[in-house]
């Protein structure tokens, strides 16, 4: 058995110099040989720049705005009603040097106005106003983010009329933040889908005929007006939970409405007022607002039952906001490079799941909908996490994407029969990952190539690696990250040495995977002044450039190979968790001399990113310099 729990560790280690001095155990686990590796969670090569300039996406693109041309000129299958939805599609990313400014606007973007769609506007494009349906939520939670209040707060704080000992649902006990993470218990909607006009279609099917009375008093399509605040909170005190708090995500719109209203209560400030201060205008956005929008500008189905027009009231949080192309844009970049709240800690936070489906592949969040997927990239396979939104309303349908891991996202509205959303959103998104995944590996390709010690320009420094030099070589394959090919010092392997420390030192946490590879850890640091013997032999102005160097650290990453139990144990059940992930457990786990001995670290000039050089903290190297 392997021994996961720290503590344990921590224990045993007492008795590490002794573990230290044994020989490897006698009969060593043996590892499952089709591991294929537990890369970190985020991004595995540092994200594309500059992506309107690549090739890969260029060709990708091209292609994709010809097959969409010839899906809608007939000429090939579209799949979808050509004639009636009309919809507009983007690609963003907020590192791009001309893209990305002032907030962004999309890399690639395609519009089509369907020839049905005789009403709202007759020229579509990045600012014409779809609505979004559920889309909606993403801002609405924003809000509350932005709001200042403290979310561990209970509603009825905000909403003491929910206070009520006979209410089924124990208000008080439900959270802000379980409103917005899904996670109260509480129902989906109040009589949101409750249709009085589909009484004889209920009662044709084989449902019992009901009186008017059995119905509630307000948001009953087809008998009463919409629910007013207090109408609703009353009703708030009769519904029945669908589950505990905390149990389950159980999608719910009636949660956003819930906060919005608290939040409402607490500032002063109505829905409009609120979208308006904390979102729409730090955001610079023109398009955006609670329905009804614009005609002119708006892109308008045919039918009589579209929702475009519709003044959603109280619903308005949980789905009924308009908005563009261009001011989704906006949305998506804040995310993706970190402003949206008032810190990137924040950001990163509002991205993490908060709950999980059944699914491995539906993950839940906040408002995000993460889809876990491990095909977008068929060359070179690994876990991309989409964090999206969907969102639909009578007429609408549209899907917000961003991928967080190469700091992308895509945008897909659409206005028509249903259906075009998900073919589109499939073509956007599975066409484009696998250029800006080839994107990703080219701009990589400064990191690979065998570094040397010996480019110090002190003396002390330059004495130091001569007497010990440290060799780097790094390289790309099929499979993430970068591979860890040698590193040495004075002519020892210290991959033969990490793996000696684990197996000896370190049993029981298991088999490390030789395959040693290399990601990015996100965590950045100038370099600092007194650096300057290191650094100061470098192609350009000294005292200018120097500011300019970074320090972004990398980490080997630290894997562990489950065992393979059949081989040793005829009892049942053998290898049924031979998925477990352990890298996540060991980063920074061994040190030398206070240095993580998984550490690498590349000296970048900031702005350029061009690679300088290269250290490993834990063999004291100094700068590392690219043979060649
Ligand atoms: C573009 O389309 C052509 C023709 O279908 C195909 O051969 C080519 O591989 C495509 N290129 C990309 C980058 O998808
Ligand atoms: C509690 O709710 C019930 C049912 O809605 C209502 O009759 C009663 O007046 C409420 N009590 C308080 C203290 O608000
Ligand atoms: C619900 O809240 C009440 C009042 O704050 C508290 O006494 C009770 O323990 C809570 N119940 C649960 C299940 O958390
Ligand atoms: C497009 O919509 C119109 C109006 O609703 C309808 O009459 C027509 O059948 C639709 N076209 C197709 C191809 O579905
Ligand atoms: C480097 O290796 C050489 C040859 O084995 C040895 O003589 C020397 O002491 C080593 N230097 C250091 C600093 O360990
Ligand atoms: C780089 O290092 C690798 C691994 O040590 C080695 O096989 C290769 O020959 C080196 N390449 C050059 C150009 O020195
Ligand atoms: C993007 O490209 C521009 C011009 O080609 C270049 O000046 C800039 O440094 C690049 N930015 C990044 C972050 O790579």
């Amino acid at each position: 058995m392997r021994l996961r729990n720290s503590g344990f560790w921590a224990i045993l280690c007492i008795a590490c110099e002794s573990i230290a001095q044994q020989a490897t155990p006698a009969v060593p686990p043996t590892p499952i040989p089709s591991y294929s590796g537990c890369p970190v969670d985020g991004p595995v090569l540092p994200r594309p720049t500059n992506l309107s300039k690549s090739k890969h996406i260029r060709a990708v693109t091209e292609n994709l705005s010809t097959a969409l041309d010839s899906a809608i000129d007939g000429e090939a299958k579209a799949g979808w009603d050509v004639k009636n939805a009309s919809f507009s599609l983007a690609f963003v990313s907020p590192h791009d040097d001309e893209f990305g400014a002032e907030g962004g606007q999309p890399l690639w973007e395609y519009h089509h106005l369907a020839e049905g769609n005789t009403k709202g506007t007759k020229s579509l494009n990045g600012d014409s106003q779809y609505l979004i349906g559920s889309i909606s939520k993403l801002f609405s939670n924003l809000i509350l983010l932005k709001s200042g209040l403290n979310l561990e707060d209970s509603v009825t704080k905000y909403l003491p009329e929910l206070k009520n000992d006979s209410s089924p649902v124990r208000w008080e006990n439900i959270t802000l933040a379980s409103l917005g993470e899904h996670l109260s218990g509480i129902p989906p909607n109040y009589n949101g889908f409750e249709f009085y006009f589909l009484a004889p279609l209920y009662e044709k099917l084989g449902f019992p005929h009901l009186s008017e009375s059995d119905y509630d008093g307000c948001g009953i399509a087809g008998l009463s007006s919409s629910c007013t605040k207090e109408q609703l909170l009353n009703g708030m005190l009769e519904i029945s939970p669908v589950s505990v708090p905390f149990s389950r995500p159980l999608y719910s719109q009636l949660s956003y409405t819930l906060f919005i209203l608290a939040v409402s209560e607490a500032t002063g400030k109505d829905y409009d007022q609120l979208l308006d201060e904390l979102v729409i205008q730090p955001m610079g956005m023109k398009n955006t607002g609670a329905s009804p929008g614009d005609d002119a500008k708006a892109v308008i189905p045919p039918g009589d039952t579209v929702s475009w027009g519709a003044d959603f009231g109280i619903n308005a949080p949980g789905g009924g906001l308009y908005s563009s192309i261009n001011d989704l844009t906006l949305l998506a970049n804040s995310v993706l490079d970190k402003t949206a709240l008032e810190n990137p800690d924040q950001v990163r936070k509002w991205l993490k799941p908060k709950s999980m489906s059944s699914s491995r592949s539906t993950l839940v969040g906040d408002p995000w909908e993460i889809q876990r997927t491990t095909n977008l990239t068929p060359d070179h396979p690994h876990t991309i996490d989409i964090y999206a939104k969907s969102g639909g309303s009578n007429g609408y349908v549209s899907q917000f994407s961003l991928v967080d891991q190469y700091g992308v996202g895509f945008l897909a509205l659409t206005a028509g029969p249903p259906g075009s959303v998900s073919i589109l959103n499939d073509a956007l998104i599975g066409s484009l990952m696998p250029a800006i995944e080839q994107e990703t590996r080219d701009q990589a390709q400064k990191y690979l190539g065998n570094f040397t010690s010996g480019a110090a320009t002190s003396s002390e420094l330059a004495k130091k690696q001569s007497e010990a030099p440290v060799t780097l070589a790094l390289s790309m394959d099929d499979k993430p990250g970068l591979k860890l090919d040698a590193l040495t010092r004075n002519g020892s392997s210290i991959i033969e040495g990490i793996l000696t420390i684990f197996t000896q030192a370190l049993p029981m946490t298991g088999i490390l995977n030789p395959d040693f590879r290399l990601y990015p850890s996100e965590y950045e640091v100038p370099v600092p002044a007194d650096d300057k013997d290191a650094y100061s032999n470098l192609p350009f102005d000294s005292e200018k450039g120097r500011k300019n160097l970074v320090r972004e650290h990398w980490r080997i990453n630290i894997d562990m190979v489950p065992q393979d139990n059949k081989r040793m144990s005829d009892l049942p059940a053998q290898g049924a968790l031979v998925d477990i992930c352990l890298s996540w457990q060991l980063a920074d786990w061994v040190t030398y001399g206070g240095q993580g001995i998984d550490k690498v670290v590349f000296v970048l000039e900031e702005k350029s990113r061009e690679v300088v050089g290269v250290e490993v903290p834990a063999l004291r190297s100094g700068r590392l310099a690219k043979e060649g």
